[in-house]
């Protein structure tokens, strides 16, 4: 069975695969009328939301387990990792001052551990503290202090256990964490349908041999043959004409990138990785690099099948080897939105979202430059984890026990990221959030962020306060191949 459906996939092509998936789900779907985009691509099963957990009266306190699960795909089942027998996990609905109480239990037959990816929290102690494991059978209680002041956004936890990050949010290890604050009660915002969208693109097969890849696969970053959004293949989103959808996109996959576009109507994004911008902005295409996040407003005017499709990114390769997969600017098909009611102007967008503030106009103390290298050669196809001095970060791999870089708190630091290689790198620093000020093909504007693509060839300058927070934690590559290869650094913030 998997071995057929495997060689189907291969057979006709990673595009046209997909979208299969989605018809087959259609299929043995409900007995509902589908409707057939201009490609006829049918949607699959409805759209389905992550369990919500969220904070009462300051606290959320909250179990997950991970552990293998089966979990229904529609038409069939899958092999997968999941937290609390789901994936994505639950999203963890939080606010600002609130402390978040998460025990994990380990269910695994390997390590594990738990990040907050985003979150301004403490790095130390029994915090988002990444340099500590789960063993097998053994469980951790983790508790984060949210500050008063933490911007509101759209967030993510994922595993961190240096060498099979990718293996574990490959097979499902992730969930969304969302924190709200005023803004999400401003007219407009409050009114509009909320939804939170993972995106994952596992191997779908029976059991653990669908983690299987080469080191050619975790060099360029593994891809796998399916596309999710939160569990289910090109979900049908329900909506009516006249009304605003306000999606919360994250990136769970490893090393996918997305160019996402919306037939028949504009994405207008609200919110970056770091949180709210402060205003709608209105985009052509939304990219979301692994580890990225993003909310948009899509206000529903006119009725009927609009597709969510993706374009494939070329993010390089591995210059001669070349990158592999689908062709660059190959679209599918993620979900379909059917907008029902009778053809309406558009809602209004709200006008004024956060007050953020503009990073430009604060010099900063010093300036270093950090380098994202891969060298070729050794080890390459030898089978082995030949890993070791390809993917480095100033010229070394990691080593949790180093400390490459010292920061003082109070001050704000530029950081050239520079990347030497022929693949682009989406460079991600834990705990401190940063703006773009300058280069690369993220221009430089008034966002903050926490994930920002580094292409190949290229640079990009960031601006980092360093105000609160102190403690070691780390910098890396969020193609989470990349990460287990060595290609993260630690920092250490001192108060
Ligand atoms: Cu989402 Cu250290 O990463
Ligand atoms: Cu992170
Ligand atoms: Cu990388």
């Amino acid at each position: 069975m998997i071995v057929t459906r495997r060689a189907v996939l291969a057979g006709i092509g990673s595009s046209a695969a997909l979208v299969a998936l989605g018809n087959l789900a259609a299929c043995a779907g409900s007995d509902e009328p589908t409707a057939s985009g201009p490609d006829d691509t049918s949607p699959g099963g409805p759209f389905t939301a992550p369990v919500e957990l969220a904070s009462r009266d300051g606290a959320l306190d909250v179990t997950l387990v991970a552990e293998a699960a089966t979990v229904d795909l529609g038409t069939r089942t899958r092999w997968a990792l999941a937290y609390n027998g789901t994936t994505p996990g639950p999203t963890l609905r939080i606010r600002p001052g609130d402390l978040l109480t998460v025990t994990l239990e380990n269910r695994l037959d390997e390590p594990t551990n738990l990040h907050t990816h985003g979150l301004h929290v403490s790095p130390e102690g029994d915090a988002d503290n990444v340099f500590v494991m789960v063993e097998p059978g053994g469980q951790r209680t983790y508790r984060y202090r949210i500050p008063d002041d933490h911007r509101s956004g759209t967030f993510w936890y994922h595993p961190h256990h240096h060498g099979t990050v990718a293996t574990q949010v490959f097979a499902g290890m992730a969930g969304a964490i969302v924190v709200e604050d005023a803004i999400d009660r401003l007219p407009g915002l409050a009114d509009a349908t909320s939804r939170v969208l993972v995106l994952s693109d596992p191997n779908i097969g029976d059991g653990p041999a669908v983690l299987g890849t080469s080191m050619m696969g975790r060099m360029t970053g593994r891809e796998g043959d399916a596309i999710l959004v939160n569990g289910t293949p090109n979900p049908r989103i329900d909506a009516r004409t006249g009304t605003l959808e306000h999606w919360r996109v994250v990136n769970a996959s490893p090393s996918r990138f997305y160019a996402i576009r919306l037939d028949g109507a504009p994405l207008h994004r609200i919110a970056t990785d770091g949180g709210r911008l402060d205003a709608p902005q209105p985009l052509d295409e939304l990219v979301l690099v692994p580890g990225e996040r993003a909310e948009v407003l899509v206000p529903i005017a006119t009725a009927g099948t609009h597709r969510l499709v993706t374009r494939t990114v070329d993010r390089g390769g591995m210059g001669m080897m070349g990158g592999g997969g689908a062709p660059a600017d190959a679209t599918t098909v993620i979900a379909t939105l059917v907008a029902d009611g009778a053809d309406q102007p558009p809602p209004s967008l709200p006008t004024a979202l956060a007050d953020v503030e503009d990073l430009t106009r604060t010099p900063a103390d010093r300036t270093r430059t950090v380098t994202l290298a891969m060298a070729m050669g050794m080890g390459m196809g030898m089978g082995g984890d030949g890993g070791d001095g390809q993917l480095t970060i100033d010229g070394r791999t990691f080593d949790p026990e180093r400390v490459d870089i010292t920061t003082s708190l109070g001050t704000v630091e530029d950081w050239v990221l520079t990347n030497t290689s022929t693949m682009d790198h989406p460079f991600h620093l834990h705990v401190w959030p940063f703006q773009v000020v300058d280069g690369g093909d993220a221009r430089a504007e008034r966002a903050w962020r926490d994930t920002v693509n580094v292409p190949a060839g290229g640079s990009v300058r960031i601006r980092i306060p360093f105000r609160d927070l102190a403690g070691r934690t780390v910098y890396h590559c969020h193609i989470l191949d990349h990460e287990d290869l060595g290609m993260m650094g630690t920092i250490d913030t001192q108060g």
